[in-house]
């Protein structure tokens, strides 16, 4: 399955997909954890180190250039640029952080990190915005494996059409207006899209704020809480990582996730 994760800034879409990611290998499934946004925080929530981090796309104007415009092409642009050696090529491995679910053998987690894209590094930014829809495509269209992305906050993305044929979005909001207003707009964007099949994850929400929400247009029907894990909140302070959390905490968290799966029919 492919999902997107989108919301408004800081309301915990890089949380969120670094926690599924871990649940889903956990459960013995291969995942593809894709940092669609340009403050790559993605691989740090889910442990590495900044030494361990792979080379975003684009940064890589040799591959954009070797790719999109091949030598012997004339400087003819390639529409059609062969990509499908790129996710093992450019991805680093993840450490699966929670105890395993059920008999399966974990799954593997591998980072994928999109980048900026800009004019900047010597290549031009309709290039890599080329090779980076392809590598995208290629992962969510013809990959087997789960495909998670994380997406810039806002709307930026969903208005470029990167995402136009994952099968789940998961739309992020914090109980707030202004936070749920944003969830609004990105659900409709999506749906104009037509990506239609989208979940509202309610994070740091108590009981009484999921069962009250404000009656907005466009917000997904189906609602996920997720409460606030105070532990996280502790671990925060000396650690980037939102992995390896207590059993407690664990327990909390692998509960949301299997309603969760259960809302997307998994
Ligand atoms: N349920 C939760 N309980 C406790 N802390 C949380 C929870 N969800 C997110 N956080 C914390 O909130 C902060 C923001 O989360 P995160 O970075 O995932 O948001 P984001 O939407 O990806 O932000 P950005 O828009 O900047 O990419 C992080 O410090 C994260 O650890
Ligand atoms: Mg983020």
């Amino acid at each position: 399955m492919k999902i997107a994760v989108s919301g408004k800034g800081g309301v915990g879409k890089t949380t969120m997909t670094a926690w599924l990611g871990d649940y889903l290998a956990r459960q013995g499934h291969n995942v593809w954890l894709v940092d669609a946004d340009t403050a790559l925080s993605l691989g740090q929530a889910c442990g590495l180190d900044m030494a361990e981090m792979p080379t975003a796309l684009s940064q890589r104007p040799d591959l954009v250039q070797e790719r999109i415009r091949p030598a012997g092409q004339g400087g003819m642009m390639m529409l059609n640029p062969h990509v499908s050696d790129l996710p093992e090529v450019l991805s680093a491995p993840l450490k699966v952080c929670g105890p395993p679910l059920g008999d399966r053998a974990m799954g593997e987690k591998r980072l994928l990190v999109m980048g900026a894209v800009t004019s900047a590094n010597g290549g031009c930014a309709c290039e890599a915005s080329a090779l980076l829809k392809a590598l995208l495509a290629h992962l969510v269209l013809e990959r087997n494996d789960w495909v998670l992305v994380d997406m810039e906050a806002g709307v930026e993305h969903l208005g470029r059409g990167t995402v136009a044929h994952v099968d789940h979005l998961l739309v992020v909001s914090e109980p707030s207006m202004r936070s749920l207003q944003t969830a609004g707009q990105v659900a409709r964007m999506a749906a104009d899209l037509g990506l239609k099949k989208q979940t509202l994850i309610l994070n740091r929400a108590s009981t009484g704020q999921a069962d009250n929400l404000p009656a907005l247009e466009n917000l997904p029907n189906h609602c996920v809480r997720l409460p606030v894990i105070d532990q996280l909140r502790e671990k925060q302070l000396h650690s980037a990582s939102v992995l390896g959390l207590d059993l407690a905490a664990q327990g909390e968290l692998d509960a949301f996730m299997k309603n969760l799966l259960c809302q997307l029919g998994r």
